[in-house]
């Protein structure tokens, strides 16, 4: 097991190898900024997603959007784990936008790894990405 018991080795295995997957399908032909994103769902499966582009500029989705929304297609309703492979000397960490996506599906201990195609650089939770956050909670009357 790893040291994070939420997330097995061989699950933490796969998500990475998913995500790195994706990677390769990026279309990003503006930043050439390949990301791929792997969640693991409630069930133990995998959605990948990898950021696709657009001529007009904000129309372009984040990886781990389009694996969230996979996700949710497959009919997950949980985030137990998340994996982001990005390439370059600085860690690709979610950006603000796709860690509050994450938050309507996670926990604030929700694994959230960043690795590139060689090896695993960081681990957080998604409470330490996004601290004191809003969600769905907030809105139960
Ligand atoms: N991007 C992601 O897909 N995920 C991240 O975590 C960071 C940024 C994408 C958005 C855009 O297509 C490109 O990377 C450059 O910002």
């Amino acid at each position: 097991m790893s040291k994070n018991v939420l997330l097995s080795d061989a699950q933490q295995a796969q998500l990475l190898q998913a995500a790195r997957d994706a990677q390769t399908r990026a279309y990003a032909p503006y930043s050439q900024f390949r990301v791929g994103a792997a969640v693991l769902d409630e069930q133990g499966r995998i959605h990948a997603g990898c950021n696709v582009e657009n001529a007009a500029y904000p129309e372009g989705v984040c990886a781990e959007a389009g694996a969230l929304s996979a996700m949710v297609l497959a009919g997950g309703s949980q985030a137990r784990a998340l994996v982001v492979v990005g390439s370059g000397a600085a860690l690709v960490t979610p950006c603000g936008g796709c860690r509050q996506k994450l938050r309507e599906f996670g926990a604030p201990d929700t694994p959230v790894l960043v690795a590139d195609r060689q090896q695993l650089r960081a681990r957080f939770t998604l409470s330490e990405l996004l601290p004191d956050s809003f969600g769905p909670d907030h809105l139960k009357p």
